[in-house]
């Protein structure tokens, strides 16, 4: 197979170098294009764009694939937990038992904020939206650690990844918390990860609280399956923002910001709440999915559709099996996912979608299991974020370990008003 692109402009010929991943993935190298012929590419959205080689994540949107260091998910979501995962992510391999232990205990040891942070908490309104406190929280979290977050010193990487990761869980319950006026419950660092999170949401000075064992393994489950997706919207946020050598906690806040949109990691929330709707109103599932296909309406099926799966999402498929179970075992009969169930089917057998390869994508089911674990609506976006969490710090660190960095700077055609006089353009000519 050819390892050279030739290029024709205008009667000459130039060489572009081809490259082949490890999966047989193949790219034109255009890193000289500008030098060789003045000529950059163009390319919104960067639908054929990589922006970098990576040895973390691998998916095949045709065949359904996708595989964490080359550990397919459906193995890494029946057998694995999310700090191992986590560890898995970062380090490029599974953690013995000996280094699990260990990951998990540097883990425990960072779960408290600084006590002058949790007065941050007070300047928001109780119904802000908790995606905007987790990036301001993310960003103010730098301040207490000005000696430590330098992305070139190794030691400031590890520190930084382990802070961000241990505190992350602490502040989502405190917000969590906080805005439904309870008193916040502290880390208890006898709990396991996703126990420790589930006590500090859902626990009151009162009473004890009993921790689910099923509910923990589906929480286990939820963020191992989000955990990271290789150059998605937000990790390209995250590796733009850690390209310029700002700290580890901005390009983490700015990589939040990126997910909360509703055509990203916000779409899990919008799949609620179009559920909800569709069964508080009575509404038609076909009603939705024909407003869905309506060019004249910006309504789209939340949920559905994926910029690289033309096949069913596997992480969509998981999640949908487990919701049957989670809900089961927790004996909830939940209308919204027979609601889900419906839509699926309808839409499934709709032309419009099949034409376009729209199948269900990670948000349409996640946020039925989120639901039945008592996780708010509107907290469902920073579930999302603390899965992708140890994705972005995984992507961040594989950039800044890269020798040859460069601080990430896309180019553009200009299409505006070529050279014009002041004076002239001030008498509006
Ligand atoms: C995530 O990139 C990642 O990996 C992301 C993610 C991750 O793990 O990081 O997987 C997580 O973000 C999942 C996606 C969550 N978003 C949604 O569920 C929102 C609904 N989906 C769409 O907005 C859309 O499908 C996108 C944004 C996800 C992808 O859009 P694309 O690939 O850019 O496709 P497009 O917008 O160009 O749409 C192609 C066609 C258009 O119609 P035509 O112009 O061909 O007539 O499909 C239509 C779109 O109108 N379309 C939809 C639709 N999604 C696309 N029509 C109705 N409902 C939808 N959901």
């Amino acid at each position: 197979m050819a390892n050279v692109a030739i290029l024709k402009i205008d009667g000459k010929d130039y060489e572009l170098p081809i490259i082949e991943g490890s999966e047989k993935e193949r790219a034109i190298d255009i890193t000289k294009l500008r030098a060789q012929t003045g000529y950059i590419t163009i390319d919104s959205g960067y639908l054929n764009t990589g922006a970098c080689t990576s040895a973390i994540t691998f998916l095949d949107g045709e065949k359904g694939i996708l595989r964490y260091r080359g550990i397919p998910i459906e193995q890494l979501a029946a057998k694995s937990t999310f700090t191992e995962v986590a560890y898995l992510l970062i380090y490029g391999k599974l953690p013995s038992d000996v280094e699990l232990k260990k990951w998990n205990e540097s883990l425990t040891k960072h779960t408290l904020i600084h006590e002058d942070l949790k007065r941050l908490f007070h300047g928001f309104p109780k119904d802000g939206h908790p995606m905007a406190i987790m990036s301001c929280m993310m960003v103010s979290l730098s301040t207490y650690y000005q000696d430590s977050y330098d992305p070139l010193n190794p030691e400031h990487r590890e520190i930084s990844m382990i802070r961000l990761l241990a505190k992350f869980p602490t502040i989502a319950a405190f917000a969590y918390k906080k805005s439904i006026g309870q008193p916040i419950i502290h880390p208890i660092n006898k709990l396991d990860y996703c126990s420790n999170f589930l006590n500090m949401m859902f626990s009151v000075p009162a009473e004890e609280y009993e921790i689910d064992p099923v509910i923990v393994e589906a929480l286990n489950l939820l963020l191992i399956l989000h955990a990271d997706h290789e150059q998605n919207c937000s990790t390209s946020t995250v590796r733009l923002v850690g390209s310029s050598l700002a700290n580890l906690y901005s390009a983490i806040a700015a990589g939040i910001c990126a997910l909360w949109g509703p055509r990203h990691g916000g779409a899990n929330q919008e799949v609620l709440e179009m559920l909800t709707y569709i069964h508080e109103s009575g509404q038609k599932v076909s009603k939705m999915v024909e407003q869905a296909k309506d060019k004249n309406s910006s309504f789209r099926l939340s949920g559905f559709g994926h910029r690289v799966y033309k096949n069913f999402d596997p992480r969509a498929k998981i999640i949908k099996g487990a919701a049957d179970k989670v809900l089961s075992k927790l004996g909830i009969k939940d209308p919204l996912l027979d609601i889900a169930k419906e839509l699926e089917e309808v839409a499934l057998n709709d032309p419009y979608f099949k034409e376009r390869n729209l199948y269900p994508n990670v948000d349409f089911y996640s946020g039925i299991i989120y639901r039945a674990l008592g996780i708010p609506t509107n907290m469902f976006t920073v579930m999302f974020a603390m899965g992708r969490l140890p994705g972005w710090i995984g992507q961040w660190k594989e950039m800044i370990e890269d020798p040859g960095l460069k601080i990430g700077r896309p180019r553009q055609i200009y299409t505006g008003a070529t050279d014009t006089d002041y004076d002239t353009a001030k008498k509006g000519k």
